[in-house]
């Protein structure tokens, strides 16, 4: 490969907790009589929750104060982290697993780059904690994507700058903010086909080929 390090998104790329998003989102909408589905779900990815919350509130007939959408976006939160529950090692693939530690192997520097707040859950619920060399987050960053705050700052965690750096993404948000930081974008899943990445990947593994 010729990347010294690895910045990876997290939902929807390390573990398949963006079908928890939706069915959490698709709850919240349901009970407020919104109209919500697989396609409007699509804009969601690499978004952050209250972005999230205010796309899917484009479709409502009413309006919302502040209070509201801090309450709306709270339920979701509450509904998705006891789904998040359930999750466990189990919940990582073989093929995510198993091409992490080829990459590790290879000496690369591995980070996280993700907009959830709910990355530390979910990193320990699936026994990563402790295997990336550094975690940027939606904890700790201003801008979610597209911005490339978070894959800069994890980029600078992991003492490189963008040009030798791969970003992996599913989201088209995501897509952008690795090209408006300058990396080099492997996409896969649904944005497997995003025209401004530089590498289409069909499978986790497909990594270990660039
Ligand atoms: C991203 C997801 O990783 O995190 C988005 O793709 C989500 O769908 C965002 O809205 C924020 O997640 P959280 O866990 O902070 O609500
Ligand atoms: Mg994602």
């Amino acid at each position: 490969m010729k990347y010294q390090g690895v910045i990876f998104d997290l939902d929807g790329v390390i573990c398949s907790t963006d079908e928890y998003h939706f069915l959490a989102w698709k709850a919240l909408a349901d009970r407020l009589g919104i109209p919500f589905d697989r396609e409007r779900n699509s804009l969601l990815r690499g978004v952050s929750r209250m972005d999230s919350l205010s796309i899917i509130l484009e479709k409502s007939d009413r309006a919302y104060t502040d209070a509201e959408k801090t309450a709306l976006a709270e339920e979701k939160n509450t509904l998705y982290r006891s789904l998040l529950g359930n999750m466990s090692p189990a919940d990582l693939s073989d093929d995510v697993r198993s091409t992490l530690q080829a990459l590790r192997a290879q000496g690369l520097r591995l980070a996280i780059g993700s907009s959830s707040k709910n990355t530390p859950f979910i990193l320990e619920r699936i026994g990563l904690s402790d295997f990336f060399d550094a975690v940027a987050d939606g904890n700790g960053i201003t801008h979610s994507k597209p911005h490339p705050e978070v894959f800069l700052k994890a980029a600078d965690l992991i003492g490189l700058t963008p040009q030798h750096c791969l970003v992996v993404e599913d989201a088209h948000a995501g897509v952008q903010a690795a090209v408006a930081g300058g990396f080099d974008c492997a996409a896969i899943g649904d944005a497997k086909d995003d025209p401004r990445a530089a590498w289409h990947l069909q499978a986790f593994s497909d990594l270990l080929g660039l």
